[in-house]
């Protein structure tokens, strides 16, 4: 069986991107964040749930509810959008995701700790990339193009983000504190 790395896990993250008009750009975001609330963080959730940590798999599912949010939020700027076009970037996601689904409840049973640290710091490393990068980016052009309603959104997403990212953090601290020394920031 193919053990499975941080990175394997990590190239499930799908990444919002650049489009050549705010509303392309728009578009691709609440693809994303509508992928982290139906597909990412429910896999995780149910990743901790098997593994025996409940109160994980509730974290990963609350904050599965607030990508949701910020999904709706975007979309009120842009209520033309309808059902936002599956991105390249979010189906290979899909896709990386469900090659390691089966591999993933196998190691599970071998190796629960282990498969639960991997979510966790995954999920660390995509949410500190969506408030340190990606969102700040795109409130930045926002605000440069004159669009300060679409900048405060971007803003709440990425107070939002960094919030998630915190309680990440908490919970691989409290959960695999030996762990920690190399994953503080
Ligand atoms: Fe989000
Ligand atoms: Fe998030």
């Amino acid at each position: 069986m193919t053990q499975i790395t941080e990175d394997m896990i990590y190239s499930c993250f799908a990444a919002a991107n650049q489009g050549a008009s705010p509303d392309e750009t728009a578009v691709s975001f609440v693809d994303v964040e509508e992928y982290e609330n139906q597909v990412m963080y429910p896999e995780f959730a149910r990743w901790a749930r098997q593994a025996g940590y409940p109160k994980l798999a509730t974290l990963f599912l609350k904050v599965a509810g607030e990508e949701k949010l910020h999904a709706v939020w975007l979309r009120k700027l842009y209520s033309a959008m309808g059902t936002p076009a599956r991105g390249e970037d979010t189906q290979r996601a899909i896709n990386a995701l469900t090659t390691i689904r089966e591999n993933c409840d196998q190691l599970i049973g071998m190796n629960p700790d282990g498969v639960v640290e991997k979510a966790l710091r995954v999920a660390m490393r995509v949410e500190e990339r969506e408030y340190a990068e990606i969102y700040p980016h795109f409130r930045d052009q926002a605000q440069q193009a004159g669009n300060p309603d679409e900048a405060a959104i971007y803003q709440k997403v990425i107070d939002s983000e960094r919030q998630h990212y915190g309680w990440f953090r908490d919970a691989l601290q409290e959960y695999f504190p030996a762990a920690t020394a190399t994953a503080t920031a």
